[in-house]
């Protein structure tokens, strides 16, 4: 009989991953539970107003809500009924005590070992879906399995690599899967059973060539190196781009033909405001955190340099538009088109526009946020600041600014009408396109300062 899956944690991960898992194994009951009753609520919603936002989420969801993917905050019976449990929780940068501002906040993964042990009623196979310092399983087995259980625990670790704004695409067809587990025969028993998931009934999912298996170490390590390695060419573009603005060299050629060598390969090569997001920075800094717990100083401060970067490059941003304008900020109005850490997400967590928005802040200028899909989390965001408006259409947001400053590529911003932003603004008006998204040539033309990045 197949196993029922419950996925503790209904986040960005946990939702996207179950709809698909249930959508690719209809004979298979799913599960999906957490503490935050509002955010159930919302995947629960008649209207199918979910809680986040993921271009294909919703026609999973419609597919497969109530069929046999359910979202509660009952867990103690989602636990009992299950034989494999997820666990997607948050585990944040921890911000207190030993490690703050590097170390991963485990309370939340810890609780959950607790109650998967309190109401377990049977033999289960634990699955680490959050990114976690590598040993993290050691330490759940020694919690799960501690003491005179009747029952036995295998904890495997099955990092998720798919991106947001592509979470669904990256779901159904992923470049690979990743299940690491103890070497001995339960281990490798409940490894088959996971791989059994991922390929999906009648093996019409995942490939099996493509789900790839590992010790428990190796994949908890591949995950954090896989992040680090993603945002340290973002770092190394930006690091360039600096290099291009004092030489006159142009960054996308640059990353163009250094792309092209199919030994570097031409993604993540696209400079810009620098990485958000809820990971890259946490999971840098976790592997920060680990080179110098095992004394290895050197290759701790090499990662950190890719923070380091990071930030420069947003600090960046605000210096040269404050010399662009005339070395004075104070009551000007900066429309900033978009606030989303990338385009097609609603999620701002870490996005390069909050920091920008609060180094203007300083600066007094008046801001006007537009966003498709990101507002409301700016406004979250930015609570307590001043001199901030949050406009839907960004041709209000424009309205008799100083300056556009874009922030997200979003796909309308090189659509809009460009000519009539420039007439409603102050003159002379400044576009600052961050992303490189816009026809900067004929920006020029209308008559605008154009700032770029890496030009
Ligand atoms: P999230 O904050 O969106 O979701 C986590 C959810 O877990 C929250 O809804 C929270 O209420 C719930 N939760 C916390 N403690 C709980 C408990 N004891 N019982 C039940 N529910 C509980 O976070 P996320 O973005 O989904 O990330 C989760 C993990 O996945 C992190 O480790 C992250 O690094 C990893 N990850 C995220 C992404 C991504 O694209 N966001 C990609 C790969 C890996
Ligand atoms: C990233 C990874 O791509 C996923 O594989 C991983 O699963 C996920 O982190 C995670 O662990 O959470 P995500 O952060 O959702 O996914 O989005 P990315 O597409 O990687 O973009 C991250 C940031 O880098 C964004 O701010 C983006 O604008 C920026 N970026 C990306 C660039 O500035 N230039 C690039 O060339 C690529």
């Amino acid at each position: 009989m197949n196993k029922n899956i419950v996925c503790i944690g209904a986040g960005y991960i946990g939702g996207p991953t179950m709809a698909v898992i249930a959508k690719m194994n209809p004979d298979r009951k799913v599960v999906v539970v957490d503490i935050n009753e509002r955010r159930i609520a919302a995947w629960n919603s008649p209207d199918f107003r979910l809680p986040i936002y993921e271009p294909g989420l919703e026609d999973v969801v419609r597919e497969v809500r109530g069929r046999n993917l359910f979202f509660t905050t009952d867990i103690e019976s989602a636990v009992r009924e299950c034989d494999i449990v997820f666990v997607g929780v948050n585990t944040p940068t921890k911000m207190f005590g030993r490690g703050a501002g590097r170390a991963s906040d485990l309370q939340y993964w810890e609780a959950s070992a607790r109650n998967i042990k309190r109401l377990a009623n049977g033999d289960k196979i634990i699955v680490e879906k959050s990114t976690l310092p590598v040993r993290t399983a050691a330490a759940m087995d020694a919690i799960l399995n501690y003491g005179d259980s009747p029952y036995r625990f295998t904890v495997l670790s099955n990092p998720e690599f798919l991106a947001e704004g592509t979470a669904i695409r990256d779901l159904l067809k992923p470049d690979r899967v990743l299940i690491g587990g103890p070497q001995d025969e339960a281990g490798q028993k409940a490894v088959a059973e996971l791989v059994d998931v991922y390929a999906g009934q009648g093996d019409a999912w995942v490939p099996r060539d493509k789900i790839l298996t590992t010790n428990v170490w190796s994949a908890e390590l591949t995950k954090l190196a896989a992040n680090a390695m993603l945002a340290q060419r973002v770092s190394s573009i930006n690091a360039i781009a600096g290099l291009c603005e004092a030489t006159g060299a142009d960054v996308d050629e640059v990353a163009r033909v250094v792309g092209a060598d199919s030994r570097i390969g031409n993604k993540f090569l696209k400079a810009g405001p620098g990485f958000g997001g809820s990971c890259f920075k946490k999971d840098v800094l976790n592997l920060v955190y680990l080179c110098e717990s095992f004394g290895l100083h050197t290759e701790a401060e090499y990662w950190n340099g890719v923070i380091k970067m990071n930030d420069h490059q947003q600090e960046r941003i605000v210096s040269r538009m404050f010399k662009a304008m005339f070395n004075t900020l104070a009551n000007k109005k900066v429309a900033m088109f978009g606030f989303a850490f990338k385009a097609d997400t609603g999620d701002t967590r870490e996005t390069p526009a909050a920091y920008v928005a609060k180094l203007l802040n300083e600066e007094h200028v008046r801001l006007s946020i537009t966003d498709p899909k990101a507002l409301d989390n700016a406004r979250l965001d930015l609570e307590g600041l001043d001199r901030i408006e949050y406009v839907e259409d960004p041709y209000v947001a424009a309205e008799d600014a100083d300056a556009v400053l874009l922030m997200t590529d979003w796909k309308e911003y090189p659509k809009l009408d460009w000519a009539r932003i420039y007439s409603s603004m102050r003159k002379p008006a400044m576009v600052f396109d961050t992303r490189n998204c816009l026809d900067q040539t004929a920006l020029k033309r209308l008559g605008f300062n154009v700032l770029a990045v890496g030009k």
